[in-house]
């Protein structure tokens, strides 16, 4: 989709949208000649300008019939709240139209260059699909809309576009393709070829670890996961360097798990084939170290994504194993469905052995048991630091990733005590996305901040939202992205 920002509107054929903000429709002045017919087609649709709603007409702008998209605002809101849901709402109706140029007119809102660049970020999130693999898709079904015109943000808003959010919406793809692919497609080996071709050229320097170095450095937790698969397990590791030599960068680290069949405790049939997006956090925090090069980002990052496949076998670790993590602690495997733990303890261990940074934060789609805390609508928060968990909401809000704080202590950390360990990797059925965080934890050293996002709920949808379709949404690239803008480049 092709974004673009202009003071006037273009000649030829568009359709055009204009927002209305609850009972205020300034916007349909600027229908000329048209507006009191439209007026009235509104009110006889009982369009009363909330947030998302729509109705649609065609009206005969000087000779041409035009297709005028009204999209409801709301009437209270934050502007930048209002422009997203105008850019996804205006697109998910137009996509399929029949439509090839839309002209969304904000003239009449008075927007900054900031917003309506955001308006153009949702546009071309809400757009993203992948249709690889749809050979036999109807010409109806195809998307026919390629290009937005947003008029009237004021000067700057390309420019905004460009710099700031163009990058994201890069970073935000890239993580959703990862997600959609399928497990034959995307293993620990392909996700890091995806990668790497994906951000080639954008300055970020990748590493990556195979089994053999992994031994070396006695990763034992994530390889004992790995060991059950035909595809060799890997740690990627991005870095972006922009803030200068020296500064003790920030790290952020994903669980990768490219096919989850449980193991050996494997998982019902049903619904297993959800478990290819299991790497979702690995996705979120790759596609963020995309956007943060893709924009320059004034700031020292190293993203890990801790690669594995699990699988049983005959090679496969089996519950009661006990394997040794590279912090040289000790863990009882009780279940080999609990595996995301395990990469990441060796992957939070490595990054504060070779990078030392003062912060972690950890994405994983780690628990079922956070889906029956918190639903579809947050990701769980977990922070051993209250100002970091505090930058954090508020810039999940800010982003639109939104997040919930949940409890950390020592009575849960008791609960994952073994007798031949030094800890088990399950706790109790109750508390199951604690004792799954105060397990990280355990590998978290002393005076590091960190924070641990459970984003089980997060990574798919069964139903679109405002800025995507069903299915991957991307979760996660836009909360670091800001976090790092909101927070380390401040
Ligand atoms: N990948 C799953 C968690 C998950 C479940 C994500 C459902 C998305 C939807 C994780 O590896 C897992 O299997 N967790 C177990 C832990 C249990 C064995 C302690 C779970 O949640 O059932
Ligand atoms: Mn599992
Ligand atoms: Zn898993």
């Amino acid at each position: 989709m092709k974004i673009a920002f202009a003071d006037r509107r273009p000649d030829g054929d568009y359709a055009l949208v204009l927002p209305v903000a609850g009972k205020d429709r300034a916007s349909l002045a600027l229908l000329g000649s048209s507006e009191q017919t439209v007026a009235s087609a509104l009110d006889r649709q009982r369009f009363e300008g909330d947030a998302a709603s729509t109705a649609e007409q065609f009206v005969d702008d000087g000779g041409t019939l035009r297709r005028v998209l009204v999209v409801g605002i709301g009437a209270d809101g934050a502007p930048h709240e209002a422009a997203e849901k105008l850019g996804g709402t205006a697109v998910s109706r137009l996509l399929t139209s029949g439509e090839t140029r839309a002209v969304i007119d904000v003239s009449a809102l008075a927007w900054d260059a900031d917003t309506a660049a955001r308006l153009g970020l949702a546009a071309a999130l809400r757009a993203w699909r992948y249709d690889r693999y749809r050979t036999k898709l109807k010409d109806k079904q195809k998307p026919t809309l390629d290009q937005i015109v947003i008029v009237g943000g004021g000067s700057g808003a390309q420019q905004r576009y460009n710099e700031r959010w163009a990058p994201v919406y890069e970073g935000v793809s890239l993580t959703r393709e990862l997600v959609t692919e399928p497990a034959n497609i995307i293993y620990p080996e392909t996700f890091v070829q995806r990668v790497r071709a994906s951000v080639e050229g954008t300055g970020l320097e990748l590493e990556v670890l195979d089994r053999a170095a992994m031994e070396k450095l006695g990763m034992g937790a994530l390889l004992g996961v790995a060991q059950g698969s035909a595809r060799e397990g890997k740690l990627l590791i991005l870095k972006w360097n922009g803030g200068g030599n020296g500064a003790q960068p920030v790290a952020f680290v994903g669980k990768g798990v490219t096919f989850d069949t449980g193991g050996i405790s494997i998982k019902p049939a049903a619904g297993m084939e959800a478990m290819k997006w299991d790497m979702g956090g690995a996705g979120a925090v790759a596609g963020a170290m995309k956007a943060l090069a893709l924009r320059k980002a004034k700031a020292n990052v190293v993203g890990i994504c801790g690669l594995v496949e699990n699988m049983p076998g005959g090679n496969a670790q089996r519950p009661g194993d006990v394997v040794t993590t590279m912090s040289g602690q000790t863990v009882e495997v009780i279940n080999t469905d609990a595996e995301g733990r395990l990469v990441l303890a060796d992957a939070v261990t490595y990054v504060q052995r070779n990078f030392h940074p003062g912060t972690i934060i950890d994405l994983a789609t780690l628990t079922g048991a956070i889906l029956i805390s918190l639903g579809h609508e947050w990701a769980g928060l977990f922070s051993n630091n209250d100002e970091l968990a505090g930058q954090l909401q508020r810039v999940a809000d800010e982003s639109g990733d939104k997040l919930w704080r949940m409890p950390l202590g020592e009575p849960f950390d008791r609960l994952i005590d073994s007798p031949i360990a030094d800890m088990k990797n399950v706790g109790p059925r109750e508390g199951g996305s604690i004792t799954a965080a105060q397990f990280i934890q355990r590998f978290i050293e002393d005076g590091v901040r960190w924070a641990h996002i459970d984003m089980a709920g997060k990574a798919w949808s069964d139903k679109p939202g405002n800025t995507y379709d069903k299915g991957a949404t991307g979760f996660g690239v836009r909360l670091l992205d800001e976090y790092v803008a909101d927070v380390l480049e401040h």
